[in-house]
């Protein structure tokens, strides 16, 4: 199940813990001993406690809960290094590892684009009610085109509120202000000032970019800072025809009171990409009405994952070669 390929002796060994697209695995096995998680199935902690004790570092991805029991073992063992394939690390306990002295990396940057690109894709099915319309034609219930059939809203002129305005959130930004011809305006816990491609106008609060988005897209990191910071709360100040998007983490929005929001028909609809719990899906929020819900598809494009593969063997090599890593946490 787990193969090691020990013909390049002499190399860092580096334990995978699940399948990279094949050119992604071909250069990590370029400079590194590499333990490939072949069936591609979920480890256990023991498993992944014993795979990084026993090599120098160790490339889980962000479904992987890399907790203080994993990486102590690892710096009871030979592991240094916790190379993360993908941007956000909230699964790793970063104080564990701070205190035991293992660096950790992550892939920030590569994948942009297709993340915003699935934020688009999760508004235009909502705004157009493309998944209800898939699933009518499907259960063989289309009647025929008329004019008042599935009618959905125009996004042109509409108010994009994004929290977060990070390279994602501009990202969307971007696309939603130029592409579509959406109003934006955004909160970020810092001043930013380098947005002169389109309008934006950045808001003192959370709560006033709840009160003005007609769609509002999260795109802050996990943290105990953006811990459910869509709540109920934030929510009851939303449009009651307003979308949510999420493609950051499931942590930042209150899912029950989210499904509690579109039940009760104080919000317009949600499209969810990353859920608190995945891949257990709360039934709530499967029961909640005008829902778009995707298995966290955000970076899930061979160029993107092949690249977020590229990144840890990049910040591998420079660990392992005694210079800074690239993209240190
Ligand atoms: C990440 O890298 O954190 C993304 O969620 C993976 O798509």
């Amino acid at each position: 199940m787990i193969n090691t390929d020990q013909s390049s002796a002499g190399k860092p060994s580096i334990f995978v813990t699940r399948r990279w697209p094949a050119d992604a695995e071909a250069e990590l096995s370029q400079y590194f001993i590499p333990t490939f998680n072949l069936d591609d199935r979920p480890l256990s902690a023991a498993e992944m406690a014993a795979g990084f004790a026993s090599h120098d570092a160790i490339a889980p991805t962000v479904s992987d809960k890399i907790g203080a029991d994993i990486i102590t073992a690892g710096a009871n063992g030979k592991g240094r290094l916790i190379a993360n394939f993908g941007v956000g690390v909230n699964h790793i306990d970063l104080g564990a590892a701070a205190a035991a002295g293992i660096a950790v990396s992550n892939t920030p940057g590569v994948l942009t684009d297709a993340t915003a690109d699935l934020a688009l894709t999760l508004i235009l099915m909502l705004s157009r009610r493309a998944g209800e319309g898939e699933r009518e034609l499907r259960a063989g219930e289309w009647q025929g085109w008329r004019p008042t059939h599935l009618m959905g809203r125009a996004l042109q002129g509409k108010t994009l509120g994004i929290i977060g305005m990070g390279r994602i959130g501009k990202a969307v930004a971007q696309r939603a202000a130029l592409g579509f011809g959406m109003k934006i305006v955004f909160y970020n816990r810092s001043r930013i000032d380098d947005i002169s491609a389109y309008p934006a106008r950045q808001l003192d609060d959370v709560e006033s970019v709840c009160q003005i988005a007609d769609c509002l897209s999260l795109h802050c990191a996990a943290s105990a800072d953006t811990f459910h910071i869509l709540n109920a709360e934030r929510l009851a100040m939303m449009k009651p025809d307003a979308y949510v998007i999420n493609t950051a983490r499931g942590d930042v929005i209150d899912e029950t009171a989210l499904a509690a929001a579109l039940s009760a028909k104080q919000l317009g609809g949600a499209g969810l990409d990353v859920f608190q719990g995945e891949p257990v899906i709360d039934p709530v929020l499967l029961a909640a009405p005008n829902t778009v819900l995707l298995p966290h598809l955000g970076s899930a494009t061979i160029e993107t994952r092949t690249a977020m593969g590229l990144k840890v063997v990049e910040n591998a090599c420079a660990f392992f070669a005694g210079q800074p890593l690239i993209d240190p946490v």
